[in-house]
């Protein structure tokens, strides 16, 4: 693990900033991860096609992710944070008293600002640990907060999930609540999700808690809106994809022969997104040597949005080495934040 020597960070106004209460750590050592061009020569060759959803979010596509959000039919952002509104003073008493707090794939934080006021209202002080792979949104979002937070401490960590877990013990001490917020887990086969939390399991001290975000199994139409909706905000998202195929790897996706769908599978409980090209045609991918004929009707899976029962999410914290300890849910029951703690 560094700390970043030059990461003095960069006022926003200057005088006025609580610098000295904000640390942001850059691990050294990072987990591989395929690249994307490893992964779109893969997924472009293999049958059905795939490109993964960890490549939507470049710039423009976070910007299309925030759009989603903000969607009536993507009720999931709008339901946890009123969980959160409701809840936060429940959750921060649940933990124990004292506790420091860990966010995966903070972003701007937003959401969590509830759960920080809480735990400052409760604790007087606390020490918050986003980790996150945007630098600046670590930065921006860790400013804001201290602003408005005199008695609140960050260490930031920018990398991926694995490789920011692997920094936490000179980051967070214990007790710590970790936090998994926006259902992310869905977006993992079950057994990979339960593979995930079991590393973030093995992180854990016998006082410390997982807050993890799900989203519950529920009508078809319901989700079906929710990931192909009326405005095509989803289908631009998806889309996006093929761009930074053409733009990062010399490809030449013609966007408009191909249309996006999402299907609810209920024996799996996923909501299977892809694009369908809408006619035989041949696409080159530059940078790759790759040529790709497809037929009419032939899809690129591009992500799974896994739904739970409440069973089910009881089975995966018993087979992340867990066990469910307290669940919030909506007034609707379409969503629920859990609280997992080790066994
Ligand atoms: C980030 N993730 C949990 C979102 C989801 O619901 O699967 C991504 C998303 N895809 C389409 N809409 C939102």
């Amino acid at each position: 693990m560094r700390l970043d020597p030059e990461s003095a960070i960069p006022p926003r106004e200057p005088e006025s900033l609580p610098t000295s209460r904000l640390r942001l750590i850059e691990p050294l050592t990072h987990v591989e991860m395929p690249s994307f061009e490893d992964e779109v020569r893969a997924g472009l060759k293999d049958r059905p096609r795939s490109l993964p959803c960890r490549f939507f979010y470049d710039e423009v596509g976070s910007k299309i992710f925030e759009e989603i959000c903000d969607l009536d039919e993507y009720y999931l952002t709008r339901v946890e944070r009123s969980i959160l509104v409701s809840r936060a003073m429940d959750i921060a008493r649940a933990v124990p008293f004292g506790s420091s707090l860990v966010e995966l794939g903070s972003g701007s934080a937003e959401k969590t600002r509830l759960l920080i006021d809480a735990l400052l209202a409760r604790q007087g002080a606390l020490r918050f640990v986003p980790i996150d792979i945007s630098r600046s949104a670590l930065v921006e979002s860790s400013q804001a907060l201290l602003l408005d937070h005199p008695t609140l401490d960050i260490v930031a960590i920018c990398a991926e999930y694995d490789s920011g877990l692997a920094a936490l013990d000179g980051a967070a001490h214990t007790p710590r609540l970790i936090l998994w917020l926006g259902s992310s887990v869905g977006n993992l086969h079950k057994p990979q999700a339960a593979d995930f939390l079991s590393r973030v399991r093995d992180k854990m001290g016998a006082k410390d808690r997982l807050l993890i975000g799900i989203d519950l199994r529920k009508e078809r139409t319901v989700l079906e809106r929710a990931y192909d909706d009326a405005q095509g905000v989803t289908a631009r998202f998806n889309k996006n994809l093929l761009t930074r195929v053409n733009r990062e790897l010399g490809g030449n996706f013609d966007l408009s022969g191909f249309r996006f769908r999402a299907h609810y599978d209920e024996v799996s409980g996923a909501v299977e997104s892809s694009l369908v090209s809408l006619r035989d045609q041949e696409v080159d991918v530059a940078a790759l040597s790759l040529q790709a004929a497809f037929s009419e009707g032939e899809t690129i899976h591009t992500e799974n949005s896994y739904k739970y029962s409440l069973d089910e999410i009881d089975t995966l914290a018993e087979r992340s080495g867990m066990q469910s300890e307290t669940r919030w849910l909506d007034d609707g029951e379409r969503y629920s934040l859990n609280l997992f703690c080790p066994c």
